[in-house]
C-alpha cells in the first residue's frame, strides 16, 4: 500500500492507494466509527456499482452503512441538493466529531465535503474517489464546493480529509467516456511540472487508457504525490503553486458553465479543451514554443479529447466566454488571471490578461 501524508498540522490528510483497498475499509476505517455504523454520501451510480463492496467490508468489521443518495451528474452541485443533504445528515443524528464518508466521484466529494464543512460547524471527512478525475486530483487537497448561478464551484471552503482512501479496482465500473475525460486531469499534472511525466504519457496512454492496472496506478501514485506537495505549500490557493492545478479551467470551467451542467460536457473534457486552448493561447503571446502547444494538443486529441471549442457551448462567441470567465476566483482587477504554459512541464500565473484580447482570440478558435 502506498501511503501519501499531506502534512498540515491539525488539518493533516494521509492518502492511501492500493488496488483492493475498498474491500479493507474495516480496518482503514476502524478510527472513524462511532455506535457501529458510519454515514456514506454517494450517488445512485456508485451506490449500485461500489456501495455494496463498502457495507460488505464494513459488515465484516461489525459496522452497518448509512447511505444518503443523491443523483449523479455535475447539477447535483447545487444548493437544493446540498440543504436536502444538510437536512438529511441531522436527521440521521450525525454528530460534530462524527465522519462522513464520501463515496462517489468529483461531484459526491465535492457536494458531501461540503456538508462536512458545514454540518454543525464541521464533522471528519473520509474521502473514498470512485472516478478517475477524483483519484488523481479532486478528493486530495480540501477543496469542496457546489456550483451557483455565478458559476462552477462558487460556494465551498477548504475542508481537509483525514483520510484519503484510492482503490484503482473502483474504476472498473467507470464509463469509459469517464475516464478518458479524466485522463486530461493526469496530463495536467505532467504540463504544470514534469516533462518527463508527459514523456511517460505520451508512451504509456494506450495502456492506460485500456486500463492497464500497473499504468494506472503509476499516474494516480504520480498525481498525487504532486498534488500533496502542492497543497502542502499551498493549502489556501493563495498566489502560490496551487493555481497552477487551475491550467485550462477558466477556459473550462466557462465552457461547462456555458454547456449546463447537464453532461454533455464532462468536466475532464472541458480541461482538455481549455488546457489545449491555454497552450495555443501562450504560443500566440509568444510565451510558449507553438510545437508544444501542438505537441499538447495532438496527445489530447489522440485519445479523442477535445482541443478546441466545444460543440456543447453552440453559439457561444469570445465574449460570452470571457464573461463567464470575469467570475473566475483568481481574477484581480479587470483583467483575467490564466495559468498560461511557458513549455512542457511548465506554468505560470498571468494575472495581466486582456480580456478583449482573449475573446478575441477565442472568436477566432470558432469554426
Ligand atoms: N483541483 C484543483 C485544486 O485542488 O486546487
Amino acid at each position: 500500500m502506498d501511503r501519501v501524508t499531506v502534512a498540515l498540522g491539525d488539518r493533516r490528510s494521509d492518502i492511501v492507494i492500493a488496488d483492493g483497498l475498498l474491500d479493507r475499509a474495516g480496518a482503514l476505517l476502524a478510527n472513524h466509527i462511532r455506535d457501529s455504523q458510519l454515514v456514506v454520501v454517494t450517488d445512485a451510480n456508485v451506490a449500485a456499482a461500489q456501495l455494496p463492496r463498502l457495507e460488505r467490508a464494513l459488515l465484516r468489521a461489525g459496522t452497518t452503512v448509512v447511505p444518503i443518495v443523491l443523483p449523479p451528474g455535475e447539477a447535483t452541485k447545487s444548493w437544493d441538493q446540498l440543504r436536502r443533504l444538510c437536512d438529511a445528515l441531522a436527521e440521521h443524528g450525525v454528530r460534530r466529531g462524527d465522519t462522513i464518508i464520501a463515496l462517489g466521484g468529483g461531484v459526491v466529494g465535492d457536494i458531501a465535503g461540503l456538508a462536512a464543512a458545514l454540518h454543525l460547524r464541521g464533522c471528519d471527512l473520509v474521502q473514498i474517489p470512485t472516478s478517475l478525475v477524483a483519484q488523481v486530483d479532486s478528493s486530495v487537497g480540501g477543496k469542496v464546493a457546489i456550483d451557483s448561478a455565478a458559476g462552477k464551484n462558487m460556494v465551498g471552503a477548504f475542508h481537509q480529509p483525514d483520510l484519503v482512501i484510492i482503490d484503482p479496482l473502483c474504476l472498473a465500473t467507470l464509463p469509459q467516456r469517464e475516464f478518458v475525460a479524466g485522463y486530461a486531469e493526469i496530463v495536467k499534472y505532467a504540463l504544470i511540472g514534469d516533462a518527463d511525466f508527459f514523456a511517460w504519457c505520451e508512451a504509456n496512454s494506450p495502456a492506460l487508457i485500456a486500463r492497464d492496472q500497473s499504468a494506472v496506478l503509476k499516474a494516480i501514485q504520480a498525481c498525487i504525490a504532486a498534488k500533496a506537495a502542492i497543497v502542502e505549500r499551498d493549502e489556501r490557493d493563495t498566489d502560490g503553486p496551487r493555481a497552477l492545478l487551475n491550467i485550462g479551467h477558466s477556459f473550462g470551467h466557462a465552457f461547462e458553465a456555458l454547456a449546463g451542467y447537464d453532461g454533455t460536457l464532462l468536466h475532464g473534457e472541458a480541461v482538455s479543451a481549455g488546457i489545449a486552448i491555454a497552450y495555443g493561447y501562450a504560443a500566440e503571446l509568444g510565451m510558449c514554443d507553438p510545437a508544444s502547444a501542438d505537441r499538447v494538443a495532438a496527445h489530447l486529441a489522440a485519445h479523442g479529447l477535445p482541443i478546441n471549442l466545444p460543440a456543447a457551448l453552440g453559439t457561444a462567441d469570445g465574449t460570452a466566454i470571457v464573461a463567464h470567465m470575469m467570475r473566475d476566483k483568481k481574477n484581480r482587477g479587470d483583467a483575467l488571471t490564466l495559468i498560461l504554459p511557458t513549455a512542457i512541464g511548465h506554468a505560470e500565473q498571468r494575472p495581466d490578461c486582456a480580456p478583449a484580447h482573449v475573446a478575441a482570440y477565442l472568436d477566432r478558435l470558432r469554426p
